[in-house]
């Protein structure tokens, strides 16, 4: 029996969502992912948000939705930005809480890297880089600045080369 709720943390395209979904229907908890009510309740896509607004006012609403939805009274899976932890103290308010508990999913930077060429688009942060080099350097770099957040999570699991029923496995198993 899994008495908390779960925060994903994690750095872009490593499957926060997609994972975030498939273990809310194993454990019949709520699913919420960040960025998708930051759009519903601005109705603004994220893309939109920073070019109209800034990167500082997504990051202030990024803050103020995180914090309602800590709040919830069920239990929940909440999918962040691979920002979120990364900014305002938005780390200690997940890890002070004591009806949750996070879990960074850790994926190499050349999966990353693959991943995120494919969607390099649709993503406000990495959009202006032109080249899978330029993308690769960009993500080693951005990774290791952000680490040091994600490492503070109480669960790290590890996704490379999983399918994603070892993924969801493993999970279960540590929040046992
Ligand atoms: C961001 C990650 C994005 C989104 C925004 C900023 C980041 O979320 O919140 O573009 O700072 O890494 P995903 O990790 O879901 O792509």
């Amino acid at each position: 029996m899994i008495k908390k709720s779960i925060i994903l943390i994690g750095y872009m395209g490593v499957g926060k969502s997609f994972i975030g979904k498939i273990l809310s229907k194993e454990l019949k908890f709520k699913f919420i992912d960040l960025d998708t009510y930051i759009e519903s309740k601005e109705k603004k896509t994220i893309n939109d948000l920073f070019k109209e607004k800034g990167e500082i006012f997504f990051r202030n609403i990024e803050k103020k939705y995180l914090n309602n939805l800590l709040s919830e009274n069920s239990k929940y899976i909440i999918s962040t930005g691979g920002g979120t932890p990364c900014y305002s103290n938005n780390l200690d308010l997940i890890n002070n809480n004591n009806n949750v508990k996070s879990i960074y999913l850790k994926a190499s930077i050349s999966i990353l890297t693959d991943r995120l060429f494919i969607d390099i688009h649709n993503r406000p942060l990495i959009s202006h880089l032109n080249s899978k080099k330029e993308l690769n350097n960009y993500i080693s770099k951005h990774l290791f600045e952000r680490s040091n957040f994600y490492n503070q999570a109480d669960i790290i699991i590890d996704v490379d080369n999983k399918k994603i029923k070892e993924i969801i496995y493993q999970i279960t198993e540590e929040l046992t």
